[in-house]
C-alpha cells in the first residue's frame, strides 16, 4: 500500500478509568478548563490539516454520551466517528483501526489523556510517516536520571544500573503508522495473547512497542512539552495553567 500523500485518519483510545487519577468520571470525560480532555484532544486532531477523519474509542458504556459530548463542543461537522473501546488500550486502538475506511494510508494513534498536544506535533508526525517511515514517535528528552532496579514493593530496591541518559527520550502521541504495518502488528499481537505466548516479553505500553516487537523500524521526531499526559492529580493542575497561559495570550 502506497501512503504516500494521503490523508491521515487518527485513531483516539479513550476508553480508559483513570484510576491514576482518583475517583470520577473516565479520564477521558474529566474536565479541564470547562472542556472534557477528550474534546480537547480531538480538536487538536482536526486542527491539523493531515488528519481527516478521527475515531474515538470511547468507554464501551458511554459510547452515546461520547457522540452527544462531541455534537455539544462544536465538533459536529468534522469527519469523527465513535466506537466502543476494549479492556486494555492495546484493544482500545484496534477496535479503533478496524472502524477505519480500506483507503485511508496512514494512521495516528493519539491518547485522549493528551489534551494539549500541539499541532505542530500532530503536523511533524504525519509528514514523517508521509515522507516513507513506517513507525513515527514523538519524544522529548529526559529532564530526570533513570535507573534500572530490581522492584521491590515498599523498597529498598537494588539498582542494576544507570543508562546514558543522553540516549534516552520520553515518548508521547500521537504516533504515526502506515496503516499496513499497524494494522499487521496489532493482528500479530491478538494472535499471540490467544496463543498465549508473548506473556514472558514485559508488556507492550505503546503502539510503537509493537511495531519494535515484531522487528519494524520506529522513528523519533521532536515531541513537545505540552504534549504530556495526563495521569495523576498534579498532571490536571499543570494542565489547567497550560491552558490559562494560552487563553491569556488568546493563542487558544
Ligand atoms: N485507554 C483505552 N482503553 C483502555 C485503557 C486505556 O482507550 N482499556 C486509553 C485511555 O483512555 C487514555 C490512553 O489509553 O486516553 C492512555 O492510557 P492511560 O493514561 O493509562 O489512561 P487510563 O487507563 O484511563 O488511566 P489509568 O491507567 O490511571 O487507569
Ligand atoms: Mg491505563
Amino acid at each position: 500500500m502506497n501512503a504516500t500523500g494521503a490523508i491521515a485518519a487518527a485513531v483516539v483510545p479513550a476508553a480508559g478509568r483513570g484510576e491514576r487519577l482518583g475517583p470520577g468520571a473516565p479520564k477521558a470525560l474529566r474536565d479541564l478548563g470547562g472542556v472534557p480532555l477528550l474534546v480537547h484532544a480531538v480538536r487538536a486532531l482536526t486542527r491539523s490539516r493531515a488528519v481527516g477523519l478521527v475515531v474515538v474509542a470511547a468507554p464501551a458504556d458511554g459510547v452515546a454520551e461520547v457522540v452527544a459530548l462531541l455534537d455539544s463542543h462544536g465538533l459536529e461537522g468534522k469527519d469523527i466517528r465513535v466506537v466502543a473501546g476494549g479492556d486494555t488500550r492495546q484493544e482500545s486502538v484496534r477496535l479503533g483501526l478496524a472502524a477505519i475506511p480500506a483507503e485511508v494510508g496512514i494512521v495516528l494513534v493519539h491518547d485522549a489523556a493528551r489534551p494539549l498536544v500541539p499541532v505542530e506535533v500532530v503536523d511533524a508526525v504525519a509528514s514523517a510517516v508521509r515522507a516513507g517511515a513506517e513507525a513515527v514517535v514523538p519524544a522529548v528528552p529526559l529532564a530526570d536520571t533513570v535507573k534500572r532496579v530490581e522492584p521491590v514493593p515498599g523498597g529498598p530496591e537494588p539498582v542494576l544500573d544507570t543508562p546514558d541518559r543522553a540516549t534516552l527520550r520520553a515518548v508521547q502521541t500521537p504516533q504515526g503508522f502506515r496503516r499496513d504495518t499497524l494494522a499487521e502488528v496489532h493482528a500479530k499481537a491478538l494472535a499471540e495473547e490467544s496463543a498465549g505466548s508473548g506473556g514472558a516479553l514485559p508488556p507492550v505500553t505503546d503502539d510503537a512497542g509493537l511495531v519494535e516487537r515484531f522487528g519494524g523500524r520506529v522513528v523519533v521526531v521532536p515531541g513537545h512539552e505540552e504534549a504530556f499526559k495526563v495521569t495523576r492529580p498534579l498532571d490536571l493542575v499543570l494542565a489547567e495553567a497550560v491552558l490559562a497561559r494560552r487563553r491569556a495570550a488568546d493563542a487558544y
